[in-house]
């Protein structure tokens, strides 16, 4: 490294290029945070010819991203391409296996093989980096594992996908649907190659899997959050949610108990307007930790998007290039206690459940009288409008309940579900807290 840092880029799409684009306009600047120069020598991404807003002078094109990792004028790959496993994967074990850092913005990757590429490049001595997979632009890594390394983490919770919160808070304050949103938050460059990663909670979850992981100093264990995603979530629930002062935010939590099992989930929360959470609109971010001795901090940002994520990934850059280099999950892989297994959630909650059903008589005391059977006592109930076609038209029924044990929920809910007069799969939302 003594002529200076040789990068390779593999993938230019929204973050790739924004990297690029930056290392090579910013030059001087980040020559200086880095002490030394830096330069990009290879790339790899799908079409060889696309503009991408920066010069290809003096950078070799590969078609094979694999390349990269065996290539002498490299000496740190930036994996941009995504996916937990292919040619993403095989990357980064070649990248390491050759002594070459990596530095990556996929949790995808990280949440599934993170222990044990994290090992493999502590072996290797070299870095593994990924400041930009999770919330973007606000360096909750960094912050989680060297400025909060002192405190015992307790719980972690906020708002970890751009594209969800962009689409909910949207849907909020301009009263449109699911769908139209959802496709102008494609075109801003917030959401996956795959957008159902981003409504159905899976990226909030690979995000929250990794640091339930530095936070708790556990191995990263996807399989213990519970996701529910956003997908079923339409305007009448929006609406209904501000009738009762309140709005819709894609809510990722993890908490560790007194057993010190962890709960970890991703869920659609009812938000109060006036809490925190519901202020934070569009594709911003909000992590919370709360610790000993800290108490809790929050960070705010930008958590999707080219500028912000393009902004973690300079970091990682800079960190390498002065020698900031930190196990990925803050204590080497090998001292990680083992991976944390699904918890169910007993701590009871109030809950939004929204149900289509027949607009019939008798249908209001059929859902009742299941809630009766389970104890749960309703504390808001309402069912407005007609339906066009009648007593075969359906009407949405919207009810809110005090605090319930959520295997009451569970149980009543697959009996409502069951209903010949409940038409599709029930909405259940669970109330927050300001
Ligand atoms: N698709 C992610 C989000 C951005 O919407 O938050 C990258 O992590």
């Amino acid at each position: 490294m003594k002529t200076g840092l040789q990068l390779a880029i593999a993938g230019l799409g929204t973050v790739g290029a924004e990297v690029a684009r930056q290392v090579i306009s910013n030059n001087a600047h980040f020559q200086r945070q880095a002490g030394m120069a830096v330069t990009i020598t290879a790339v790899s991404a799908r079409d060889a010819d696309k503009d991408r807003g920066f010069s290809m002078q003096g950078i070799q094109f590969c078609d094979n991203p694999l390349a990269l990792a065996s290539m002498d004028n490299v000496d740190v790959v930036v994996e941009l391409i995504g996916g937990s496993d292919g040619v993403a994967l095989d990357l980064v074990e070649a990248a390491i296996a050759n002594g070459k850092h990596v530095i990556t913005a996929n949790k995808a990757l990280l949440a599934h093989h993170g222990y044990m590429l994290a090992e493999k490049a502590e072996k290797a001595g070299v870095m593994l980096a990924a400041e930009a997979s999770v919330a973007g632009g606000i360096p909750v890594l960094k912050t989680l594992r060297e400025s909060l390394s002192g405190n015992q983490i307790t719980r972690i919770t906020g708002i970890l996908n751009g594209t969800c919160n962009y689409i909910l808070s949207t849907m909020q304050h301009q009263g449109r649907d699911f769908d139209d949103v959802l496709a102008e938050a494609q075109a801003l460059g917030y959401a996956e190659a795959d957008p159902s990663f981003d409504i159905d909670g899976v990226d909030a979850a690979h995000k929250l899997a990794l640091l339930g992981a530095i936070g708790f100093g556990t191995a990263p264990s996807i399989g213990a959050v519970d996701v529910t995603g956003v997908r079923a979530i339409t305007m009448t629930d929006m609406d209904n949610a501000q009738k009762l002062g309140c709005t819709i935010r894609l809510l990722a939590e993890a908490e560790k108990n007194t057993d010190g099992e962890v709960l970890m989930r991703v869920r659609p929360v009812i938000q109060p307007l006036d809490s925190q959470l519901a202020k934070i609109d569009g594709p911003l971010n909000a992590v919370t930790f709360t610790g000993e001795p800290i108490g809790a901090i929050t960070a705010i940002g930008p958590g999707a998007g080219a500028g912000a994520t393009a902004s973690a990934v300079l970091a990682d850059i800079v960190d390498l290039a002065v020698g900031r280099i930190t196990p990925f999950f803050g204590i080497p892989a090998s001292q990680l206690a083992a991976a944390p297994q699904r918890v169910a959630p007993q701590k009871e909650e109030c809950y939004f459940i929204r149900l289509k059903v027949y607009d019939r008589p008798g249908v209001l005391a059929d859902i009742t009288t299941i809630l009766k059977d389970h104890a749960i006592s309703v504390e808001s109930l309402l069912q407005s409008g007609r339906s066009d076609d009648g007593e075969n038209g359906d009407v949405p029924v919207i009810l809110t309940t005090h605090e319930v044990p959520p295997q009451a929920i569970t149980a009543a809910i697959a009996e409502l579900t069951e209903l010949p007069t409940v038409l599709a799969e029930p909405v259940i939302l669970t109330m927050g807290h300001a």
